[in-house]
Protein backbone atom coordinates (compact mmCIF):
# COMPACT_ATOMS: atom_id res chain seq x y z
CA UNK A 1 0.00 0.00 0.00
CA UNK A 2 2.99 2.54 0.65
CA UNK A 3 4.71 1.86 -1.83
CA UNK A 4 1.47 2.44 -4.28
CA UNK A 5 1.35 5.39 -2.67
CA UNK A 6 5.01 6.53 -3.08
CA UNK A 7 5.09 5.45 -6.88
CA UNK A 8 1.81 7.42 -7.02
CA UNK A 9 3.64 10.72 -5.89
CA UNK A 10 6.55 9.94 -8.04
CA UNK A 11 4.62 9.28 -10.91
CA UNK A 12 2.57 12.92 -10.44
CA UNK A 13 5.66 14.71 -9.35
CA UNK A 14 6.97 13.38 -13.07
CA UNK A 15 4.31 14.54 -14.74
CA UNK A 16 4.68 18.09 -13.32
CA UNK A 17 8.35 18.07 -14.15
CA UNK A 18 7.50 16.86 -17.41
CA UNK A 19 4.98 19.66 -17.98
CA UNK A 20 7.68 22.14 -16.96
CA UNK A 21 10.14 20.98 -19.71
CA UNK A 22 7.79 20.94 -22.15
CA UNK A 23 6.16 24.35 -21.32
CA UNK A 24 9.87 25.68 -20.82
CA UNK A 25 11.11 23.65 -23.73
CA UNK A 26 8.19 25.54 -25.90
CA UNK A 27 9.84 29.55 -24.92
CA UNK A 28 12.88 28.15 -25.99
CA UNK A 29 11.40 27.13 -29.84
CA UNK A 30 9.72 30.99 -29.66
CA UNK A 31 13.33 32.58 -28.50
CA UNK A 32 14.96 30.18 -31.13
CA UNK A 33 12.59 30.97 -34.21
CA UNK A 34 12.83 34.91 -33.10
CA UNK A 35 16.51 34.43 -33.06
CA UNK A 36 16.69 32.80 -36.73
CA UNK A 37 14.32 35.31 -38.40
CA UNK A 38 16.90 38.11 -36.88
CA UNK A 39 19.97 36.55 -38.17
CA UNK A 40 18.44 35.71 -41.70
CA UNK A 41 18.95 38.94 -42.16
CA UNK A 42 22.31 38.63 -42.44
CA UNK A 43 21.76 37.97 -46.51
CA UNK A 44 19.96 41.59 -46.79
CA UNK A 45 23.94 43.34 -45.70
CA UNK A 46 25.08 45.28 -43.12
CA UNK A 47 22.34 47.94 -42.73
CA UNK A 48 19.39 46.00 -42.31
CA UNK A 49 21.13 43.60 -39.92
CA UNK A 50 22.59 46.30 -38.10
CA UNK A 51 19.07 48.02 -37.68
CA UNK A 52 17.48 44.68 -36.34
CA UNK A 53 20.17 44.60 -33.81
CA UNK A 54 19.53 48.46 -32.83
CA UNK A 55 16.12 47.81 -32.59
CA UNK A 56 16.89 45.03 -30.32
CA UNK A 57 18.98 47.24 -28.23
CA UNK A 58 16.43 49.77 -28.20
CA UNK A 59 14.24 47.98 -26.41
CA UNK A 60 16.16 48.68 -23.00
CA UNK A 61 14.89 47.11 -20.21
CA UNK A 62 12.37 45.19 -21.81
CA UNK A 63 15.31 43.16 -23.72
CA UNK A 64 16.50 42.52 -19.66
CA UNK A 65 13.39 41.24 -19.23
CA UNK A 66 12.95 38.90 -21.76
CA UNK A 67 17.07 37.79 -21.35
CA UNK A 68 15.83 37.20 -17.64
CA UNK A 69 12.93 35.20 -18.64
CA UNK A 70 14.78 33.10 -21.18
CA UNK A 71 17.92 32.61 -19.03
CA UNK A 72 15.10 31.24 -16.29
CA UNK A 73 13.40 28.92 -18.88
CA UNK A 74 16.47 27.72 -20.04
CA UNK A 75 17.88 26.86 -16.75
CA UNK A 76 14.93 25.38 -15.55
CA UNK A 77 14.65 23.28 -18.76
CA UNK A 78 18.08 21.93 -17.91
CA UNK A 79 17.86 21.46 -13.95
CA UNK A 80 14.52 19.43 -14.69
CA UNK A 81 15.52 17.48 -18.09
CA UNK A 82 18.49 16.13 -16.26
CA UNK A 83 16.35 15.40 -12.68
CA UNK A 84 14.18 13.64 -14.76
CA UNK A 85 16.70 11.45 -16.29
CA UNK A 86 18.04 10.84 -12.91
CA UNK A 87 15.07 9.71 -11.68
CA UNK A 88 14.44 7.49 -14.78
CA UNK A 89 17.47 5.93 -14.10
CA UNK A 90 16.85 5.00 -10.66
CA UNK A 91 13.30 3.62 -11.82
CA UNK A 92 14.72 1.31 -13.73
CA UNK A 93 17.34 0.32 -11.12
CA UNK A 94 14.98 -1.23 -8.95
CA UNK A 95 11.48 -3.20 -8.94
CA UNK A 96 9.24 0.05 -10.28
CA UNK A 97 11.15 -0.58 -13.41
CA UNK A 98 8.52 -3.47 -14.69
CA UNK A 99 6.63 -2.02 -17.46
CA UNK A 100 6.41 1.18 -15.25
CA UNK A 101 5.69 5.14 -16.95
CA UNK A 102 9.05 6.00 -15.15
CA UNK A 103 10.97 3.02 -15.99
CA UNK A 104 10.60 3.93 -19.69
CA UNK A 105 13.96 4.76 -21.38
CA UNK A 106 13.67 5.43 -25.56
CA UNK A 107 16.26 6.33 -28.14
CA UNK A 108 14.84 9.53 -28.44
CA UNK A 109 15.18 10.33 -24.60
CA UNK A 110 19.01 9.55 -24.97
CA UNK A 111 20.30 11.33 -28.11
CA UNK A 112 17.94 14.01 -26.31
CA UNK A 113 20.09 14.49 -23.58
CA UNK A 114 23.37 14.06 -26.06
CA UNK A 115 21.80 17.14 -28.88
CA UNK A 116 21.01 18.90 -25.38
CA UNK A 117 24.63 18.54 -23.70
CA UNK A 118 25.98 19.66 -27.56
CA UNK A 119 23.65 22.82 -27.03
CA UNK A 120 24.82 24.06 -23.88
CA UNK A 121 28.08 23.85 -24.56
CA UNK A 122 27.27 25.79 -28.03
CA UNK A 123 25.32 28.28 -25.64
CA UNK A 124 28.28 29.23 -23.69
CA UNK A 125 30.75 29.51 -26.63
CA UNK A 126 28.25 31.24 -28.56
CA UNK A 127 27.38 34.25 -26.32
CA UNK A 128 31.58 34.55 -25.40
CA UNK A 129 31.36 34.85 -29.05
CA UNK A 130 28.95 37.50 -29.67
CA UNK A 131 26.86 38.82 -26.97
CA UNK A 132 29.89 39.27 -24.81
CA UNK A 133 32.37 40.59 -27.60
CA UNK A 134 33.56 44.24 -28.45
CA UNK A 135 31.03 44.94 -31.49
CA UNK A 136 32.84 48.47 -32.93
CA UNK A 137 36.52 47.31 -31.88
CA UNK A 138 38.73 45.70 -34.86
CA UNK A 139 37.23 42.42 -34.88
CA UNK A 140 34.04 43.95 -36.37
CA UNK A 141 35.96 45.58 -39.20
CA UNK A 142 35.71 43.50 -42.34
CA UNK A 143 38.78 44.31 -44.63
CA UNK A 144 38.28 46.23 -47.83
CA UNK A 145 34.35 47.02 -46.92
CA UNK A 146 32.95 50.12 -45.68
CA UNK A 147 35.92 51.69 -46.14
CA UNK A 148 37.61 49.65 -43.34
CA UNK A 149 35.82 51.32 -40.69
CA UNK A 150 33.41 49.24 -38.75
CA UNK A 151 30.55 46.98 -39.48
CA UNK A 152 29.51 46.87 -36.29
CA UNK A 153 27.76 43.28 -35.38
CA UNK A 154 27.37 42.62 -38.68
CA UNK A 155 31.10 42.33 -39.17
CA UNK A 156 31.48 40.85 -35.72
CA UNK A 157 29.40 38.21 -37.75
CA UNK A 158 31.27 37.95 -40.75
CA UNK A 159 34.68 38.15 -39.54
CA UNK A 160 33.67 35.23 -37.04
CA UNK A 161 33.00 32.74 -40.04
CA UNK A 162 36.02 32.92 -41.93
CA UNK A 163 37.50 30.43 -39.70
CA UNK A 164 36.24 27.00 -41.00
CA UNK A 165 36.61 25.51 -37.22
CA UNK A 166 33.66 28.14 -36.17
CA UNK A 167 31.70 27.18 -39.38
CA UNK A 168 31.91 23.61 -38.47
CA UNK A 169 31.15 24.06 -34.79
CA UNK A 170 28.05 26.25 -35.92
CA UNK A 171 26.58 23.70 -38.46
CA UNK A 172 26.92 20.88 -35.65
CA UNK A 173 25.37 22.81 -33.43
CA UNK A 174 22.56 24.02 -35.60
CA UNK A 175 22.03 20.45 -36.67
CA UNK A 176 21.93 19.54 -32.79
CA UNK A 177 19.14 22.28 -31.76
CA UNK A 178 17.14 21.36 -35.25
CA UNK A 179 17.27 17.42 -34.19
CA UNK A 180 16.87 18.50 -30.31
CA UNK A 181 13.70 20.76 -31.46
CA UNK A 182 12.10 17.90 -33.48
CA UNK A 183 11.82 15.66 -31.02
CA UNK A 184 10.75 17.86 -28.58
CA UNK A 185 8.02 19.43 -30.54
CA UNK A 186 6.78 15.94 -31.65
CA UNK A 187 6.27 14.58 -28.08
CA UNK A 188 5.27 18.23 -26.02
CA UNK A 189 1.59 18.18 -27.09
CA UNK A 190 1.61 14.88 -25.71
CA UNK A 191 2.88 15.93 -22.68
CA UNK A 192 0.66 18.60 -22.02
CA UNK A 193 -2.50 17.19 -23.07
CA UNK A 194 -3.25 18.78 -26.22
CA UNK A 195 -3.05 15.14 -28.42
CA UNK A 196 -3.29 11.80 -27.66
CA UNK A 197 -0.31 9.42 -28.51
CA UNK A 198 -2.45 8.35 -31.71
CA UNK A 199 -2.84 11.66 -32.92
CA UNK A 200 0.49 12.77 -33.56
CA UNK A 201 1.66 11.65 -37.30
CA UNK A 202 0.73 15.23 -38.24
CA UNK A 203 2.63 16.21 -35.41
CA UNK A 204 5.83 14.22 -36.09
CA UNK A 205 5.75 15.56 -39.90
CA UNK A 206 5.28 19.06 -38.41
CA UNK A 207 8.12 18.80 -36.03
CA UNK A 208 10.36 17.57 -38.12
CA UNK A 209 9.83 19.87 -40.78
CA UNK A 210 10.52 23.09 -38.01
CA UNK A 211 13.73 20.90 -36.80
CA UNK A 212 14.60 20.91 -40.43
CA UNK A 213 14.00 24.53 -41.31
CA UNK A 214 16.05 25.12 -37.55
CA UNK A 215 18.86 23.31 -38.98
CA UNK A 216 19.08 24.45 -42.14
CA UNK A 217 18.58 28.03 -41.62
CA UNK A 218 21.14 28.24 -38.44
CA UNK A 219 23.58 26.20 -40.58
CA UNK A 220 23.42 28.26 -43.83
CA UNK A 221 24.55 31.44 -42.34
CA UNK A 222 27.98 30.41 -41.55
CA UNK A 223 28.10 28.32 -44.35
CA UNK A 224 27.36 31.14 -46.85
CA UNK A 225 29.76 33.50 -45.03
CA UNK A 226 32.76 31.27 -45.37
CA UNK A 227 31.84 31.01 -49.25
CA UNK A 228 31.88 34.57 -49.98
CA UNK A 229 34.81 34.94 -47.44
CA UNK A 230 36.99 32.69 -49.02
CA UNK A 231 35.35 32.16 -52.89
CA UNK A 232 34.09 35.65 -53.51
CA UNK A 233 36.22 38.19 -52.90
CA UNK A 234 35.53 38.59 -49.01
CA UNK A 235 33.35 41.26 -48.46
CA UNK A 236 29.80 41.46 -47.76
CA UNK A 237 27.76 41.87 -50.89
C1 LIG B 1 24.32 30.00 -36.58
C2 LIG B 1 23.76 31.13 -36.57
C3 LIG B 1 23.68 32.10 -35.43
C4 LIG B 1 24.09 33.39 -35.49
C5 LIG B 1 24.72 34.09 -36.67
C6 LIG B 1 23.82 34.00 -34.20
C7 LIG B 1 24.11 35.31 -33.87
C8 LIG B 1 23.98 35.87 -32.63
C9 LIG B 1 24.42 37.20 -32.27
C10 LIG B 1 25.07 38.17 -33.23
C11 LIG B 1 24.14 37.40 -30.95
C12 LIG B 1 24.45 38.65 -30.10
C13 LIG B 1 23.33 39.63 -30.15
C14 LIG B 1 23.68 40.90 -29.40
O1 LIG B 1 24.54 40.87 -28.49
O2 LIG B 1 23.06 41.92 -29.70
C15 LIG B 1 23.50 36.20 -30.48
C16 LIG B 1 23.03 36.01 -29.20
C17 LIG B 1 22.45 34.86 -28.75
N1 LIG B 1 22.27 33.69 -29.46
FE1 LIG B 1 22.74 33.37 -31.40
N2 LIG B 1 23.24 33.08 -33.37
C18 LIG B 1 23.14 31.88 -34.07
C19 LIG B 1 22.61 30.70 -33.59
C20 LIG B 1 22.10 30.53 -32.32
C21 LIG B 1 21.46 29.33 -31.85
C22 LIG B 1 21.30 28.05 -32.69
C23 LIG B 1 21.09 29.56 -30.55
C24 LIG B 1 20.35 28.69 -29.56
C25 LIG B 1 20.49 27.45 -29.40
C26 LIG B 1 21.50 30.90 -30.21
C27 LIG B 1 21.31 31.48 -28.97
C28 LIG B 1 21.67 32.77 -28.64
C29 LIG B 1 21.45 33.38 -27.33
C30 LIG B 1 20.79 32.70 -26.13
C31 LIG B 1 21.92 34.69 -27.42
C32 LIG B 1 21.88 35.77 -26.32
C33 LIG B 1 20.65 36.60 -26.56
C34 LIG B 1 20.78 38.00 -26.06
O3 LIG B 1 21.85 38.44 -25.65
O4 LIG B 1 19.76 38.71 -26.11
N3 LIG B 1 22.09 31.46 -31.30
N4 LIG B 1 23.42 35.28 -31.50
Amino acid sequence: MSDEFSLRNRLSSTVVKELTVGLTGLMLVLFVGAHLAGNILIYAGPASYNAYAAKLQAMGPLLWFMRLGLLAAFVTHIGMAINLDIVNRQARANRYAVNTYLGRKTVATRTMLASGIIIFLFVLVHLYDFALSDKTGPASIVPGANNNQSLGLFGLVWNSFRDPVRVLFYVTASCAVGFHLSHAVASVWVTVGVLRDEDTPVADLVARLLGLAVAVGFSSIPIYVFVQIHFFGGGPT
